[in-house]
């Protein structure tokens, strides 16, 4: 059971690196482009700090969508630090690219996946990571988490090492139902986490511990 955040955002990773829980990050370009970086040297310079913050798994997303340009663009990145991951779309070309990543070493997670049969090929390419968007499935009014389990199921079958990353996260609940079905990693704005910490009766119950700390001194 691993927590990544979903974020390029150096304080809420700071943030979640403090709480102890954090496993890795995943990032894409709008997540980039929200904190206004801008130009290759950037993003680069960006990872780097990442990585610096962080012990565990992180995703960098090619922006290209040809064969030839993702494995230049994903060897490009995979060289800025041991714990890179090459996240790549699930496009025929990238399908291509994973298969290369996978035959020469070079770890992948496998973005914008919205089926089992994209996962399938996914796994059979070598993805280390298959990416299930739950929060936009939801969004069109079909079943995100029905996808976390049918993929739970299907890579049992066959022993499939292919983490399954459940990604688009908008809620704590999200988070709860992913693990529940056996997600092995989900990944979730530093908003959800924190969301996981939140009971009113812990708040009550606290209240009441702390008054009643005050009568036990003299
Ligand atoms: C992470 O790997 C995905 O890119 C991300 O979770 C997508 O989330 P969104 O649907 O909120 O943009």
């Amino acid at each position: 059971m691993k927590f990544f955040i979903d974020t390029a955002n150096l304080s809420d990773i700071k943030e979640a690196v403090d709480l102890g829980i954090l496993d890795g990050v995943t990032t894409n370009p709008s997540l980039m482009a929200r904190e206004g970086i801008k130009g290759e040297d950037a993003i680069i310079q960006r990872y780097k700090d990442i990585c610096d913050l962080v012990e565990g798994d992180v995703s960098a997303e090619v922006f290209s969508t040809s064969f030839e340009d993702i494995v230049e663009e994903g060897k490009k990145l995979a060289k800025i630090a041991d714990n890179i991951v090459v996240k790549v779309p699930m496009i025929k070309d990238g399908v291509k690219a994973l298969k290369h990543f996978s035959d020469i070493g070079i770890r992948t997670n496998c973005t914008l996946v919205f089926s089992a049969g994209q996962a399938i090929l996914a796994a059979k390419a070598g993805a280390t990571y298959v990416s299930p968007f739950i929060g936009r499935i939801d969004d069109t009014n079909w079943d995100g988490m029905a996808l976390v389990g049918q993929l739970v199921e299907i890579y049992a079958n066959y022993g499939i090492m292919t983490e399954i990353l459940a990604a688009s996260i908008r809620n704590p609940l999200h988070i709860v139902r992913s693990f529940e079905l056996g997600a092995d990693v989900v990944t979730c704005p530093l908003k959800s986490i924190m969301g996981l910490l939140n009971h009113p009766l812990t708040d009550i119950g606290l209240a009441k511990f702390l008054a009643d700390a005050e009568k036990t001194k003299v």
